[in-house]
């Protein structure tokens, strides 16, 4: 098998920046991981603020209840002992006055009411027993203190206080340490979307520049105003591309001279070629030129030698008339278009071709798939060219598949013949203009096409076997 592979260029395309879903940006993380760490932080202070803060206003509420109960008791002993109501009622009226004091009251060992707050309790005996020294209901403080003398007990003083004004502050105290944790959530956000940004800001100027060169353009520099690490980076990356940019200059430099010397060889082994190609015909011109010239030519001689000139300029007519297309291909104007009328058009003007009488010439393409940027005159060129050759390689007939077939982002286009095949030894110069296989042929057919593909960033690549068939193909971007 014999396979010529021509490396393939496509029109290199802009690189796209990738697109990131906001979740996964750099910038949401930090502010996400930020917030997160400070409500974690923040929270954990403010609740223990909050937890001590309140731990000292009930501390406060109890021993303000105890000192009072302890006074009670105190300032009702003698009054108790002189069973002198007068003076346990000033007692809790006194007690009265003070804040969160609900109720208070004095009583005798049986448990009746001496003197209360509440003046309907008097002369009353208590229901409730008197277990334990305090007691707390959801929105009181109750304390109970016996008084005793000499170990004996002769009455008890109550005393409630409301812890209504405790509630309310301990709720506002961790409503405002509730405010605080989110107000440090919402400050920590900012603060943690701006740093972000400053970072992210240098990150994107960076990317964009890569994305820049990606594209081939070496003249990018960033300047990331930045004095830390990020600097750093794009102080290193605008050395980096420009050593990039001097090694890219060389190497197009080197690649110049190349081109150069590769142009001279080839205009040399050009001018060769043509010399070869006219030599033959033009040495039959002047043969027949002077055979005419003799006077005593025989007429049916001179009947040979105006038909060997006809047909050998005729020759050196077609050799000169193709060169002057292989040297004149025009810039391609490529537009987006369907390639199978293209295909079918020309497969149509194939199938009428006197040497294609007995070829089959089938097409596959889809129309709807099969768009493709080209020059459309360009394009018929080469299909035709490569028809053709198939044709020629197929005298005794044959079948010739045309297919266009939709690969991704690309058409892949191929000739498929069961034609002679190209011999090894022609196989790796087949593209060089005036290389030929046929008799009568200039050997020009496949350079131009190459030189058309090659316009379009692509170029031809052919798998042939000789005696089994030929497969010539190439690709196009898809539109
Ligand atoms: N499908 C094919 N099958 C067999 N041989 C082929 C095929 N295509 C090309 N060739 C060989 O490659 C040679 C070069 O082809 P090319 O089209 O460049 O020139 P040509 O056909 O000889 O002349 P012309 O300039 O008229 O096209 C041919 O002469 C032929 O030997
Ligand atoms: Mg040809």
């Amino acid at each position: 098998m014999s396979v010529i592979e021509i490396v393939h260029k496509h029109a290199s395309a802009e690189p796209r920046a990738p697109r990131l879903s906001f979740f996964r940006t750099l910038r949401f993380r930090l502010v996400l991981s930020v917030a997160l760490v400070h409500a974690v932080l923040m929270g954990t202070f403010v609740w223990s603020a909050v937890d001590k803060q309140s731990e000292a206003i009930r501390a406060d509420l109890y021993s303000r209840a105890h000192s009072l109960i302890t006074l009670m008791a105190v300032a009702s002993t003698n009054a108790l002992l002189a069973e002198d109501l007068g003076s346990l009622a000033e007692v809790t009226a006194r007690v009265k006055r003070q804040p969160d004091v609900t109720e208070g009251e004095i009583v005798d060992v049986r448990g009746d009411v001496l003197a209360s707050t509440n003046l309907h309790q008097v002369g009353h005996r208590l229901l409730e027993p008197l277990v334990g020294a305090t007691a707390q209901g959801r929105n009181r403080l109750r304390l109970h203190e016996q008084i005793r003398v000499a170990g004996q007990r002769i009455g008890t003083v109550l005393l409630d206080m409301s812890t209504r004004h405790l509630q309310a502050e301990l709720t506002a105290t961790r409503d405002e340490g509730l405010l605080f944790i989110l107000l440090a959530l919402v400050v920590g956000s900012i603060a943690a979307w701006v740093l972000s940004l400053l970072i992210t800001r240098n990150l994107y100027t960076l990317m964009a520049a890569v994305h820049k060169i990606g594209g081939g353009n070496l003249g990018v520099r960033v300047d990331l105003h930045a004095r830390d690490e990020v600097g750093l980076l794009g102080g290193a990356f605008n050395a980096m591309v420009e050593s990039l940019q001097r090694i890219s200059e060389q190497v197009r430099s080197e690649h110049e001279k190349r081109t150069d010397a590769e142009r001279l060889a080839c205009v040399g082994e050009l001018s060769a070629s043509i010399a070869h190609e006219i030599r033959n015909p033009l040495s039959a011109v002047i043969n027949s030129v002077k055979l005419l010239d003799r006077s005593n030519l025989p007429v049916t001689d001179r009947a040979q030698a105006i038909a060997i000139l006809n047909t050998e300029s005729l020759r050196l007519q077609r050799i000169l008339n193709d060169f002057l297309d292989f040297a004149r291909i025009r810039e391609s104007r490529l537009v987006e278009d369907d390639v199978c009328a293209l295909i079918e058009e020309v497969a149509g003007l194939i199938r009428q071709h006197p040497q294609a009488a007995s070829v089959r010439v089938e097409v596959q393409c889809d129309a709807s798939r099969c768009r493709t940027r080209h020059d459309p005159d360009q394009l018929r060129q080469v299909i035709w060219n490569l028809m053709l050759n198939s044709v020629q390689a197929m005298p005794e007939g044959g079948e010739l598949h045309v297919r266009a077939t939709p690969a991704g982002r690309v058409v892949k286009f191929s000739f498929t013949d069961n034609g002679c095949g190209i011999p090894d030894s022609l196989l790796d110069k087949i593209v060089r203009p005036f290389v030929t296989g046929r008799k009568h042929g200039t050997g020009l057919g496949l350079s131009i096409a190459q030189r058309i593909l090659m316009q379009h960033g692509t170029s031809l690549s052919i798998v042939s076997h000789v005696n089994v068939g030929t497969e010539v193909s190439f690709e196009l971007g898809a539109a």
